[in-house]
């Protein structure tokens, strides 16, 4: 499916994610600080940095990177105008460049420079079919310096139903206790529902992204988080 006809096209839904990002997703600030400490132990040491972030929604993620590092020049790439905007304003104050594109067009066209020390990526290619994320990880592969990292935080499908339920059961949890925390109550099952049945979410298993990164040729590949479907997992040119 192309970008432009997914839900993602559609600002109502993009800005309904952004509202309620840190109910739907269990232990956001935490997988952000962990891909934080990374960036920081492996990749921002003493030097400038140039980062790609993929799907980059309002640029949280490339925020805390560049707010945590050494003088970093970042890329972020999202195919929604009305994300990169909002990016645009959250990061005004760093050296940053902004590329309207979808993932189907960088992984058929040469949209980006090579040389990234680290590509970074929050919940996003979870929404490109088996081969289009393969395609893509070959495309980060060859998009990064040598010795650069790729790290991916994406939610993920379990190697079984009975466990793919159990962590549907963790979630709701997760999400009702966040909930009572801010005074909300949202049914959780329509959340579930909604992630299970919109078309746009393809998520696969770790096991077989692990080996995609393989083919692709990382090394150090490992799963840095994991939280029922979420995930953190990458490797290393
Ligand atoms: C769930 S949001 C995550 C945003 C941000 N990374 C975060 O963690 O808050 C998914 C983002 O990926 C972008 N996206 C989804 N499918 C895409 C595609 N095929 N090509 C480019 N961007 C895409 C959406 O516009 C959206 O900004």
């Amino acid at each position: 499916m192309e970008f432009d006809k997914s839900k993602w096209a559609d600002t109502d839904f993009s800005r309904d994610y952004l509202d309620k990002a840190e109910i739907y997703i269990v232990e956001r600030r935490r997988m952000f600080s962990i891909v934080k400490s990374f960036y920081q132990h492996f990749v921002s040491l003493d030097r400038p940095v140039n980062l790609l972030e993929l799907g980059s929604g309002d640029g949280t993620l490339t925020y805390e990177l560049l707010k945590a590092g050494s003088t970093a020049r970042a890329v972020l790439v999202d195919g929604s105008m009305d994300m990169l905007n909002k990016a645009e304003a959250r990061l005004m104050e760093f050296d940053v460049r902004f590329v309207h594109c979808s993932f189907e067009e960088l992984i058929r066209e040469e949209r980006l420079p090579g040389g990234f020390d680290m590509v970074v990526s929050s919940l996003a290619i979870h929404h490109l079919t088996t081969d289009e994320k393969s395609a893509l990880f070959n495309k980060i592969y060859h998009t990064l310096a040598t010795g650069g990292w790729f790290v991916n935080i994406d939610v993920v499908i379990a190697p079984s139903d009975s466990i793919e339920n159990w962590y549907m059961e963790i979630w709701k949890d997760w999400m009702r206790a966040k909930q009572a925390t801010l005074g909300v109550n949202d049914p959780v099952e329509n959340i579930i529902e909604r992630y299970k049945s919109l078309e746009e979410n393809k998520p696969d298993t770790l096991d077989c992204q692990i080996g995609m990164l393989k083919n692709a040729g990382f090394k150090e590949i490992d799963c840095y988080y994991k939280y029922g479907i979420f995930t953190i997992f990458g490797g290393r040119k």
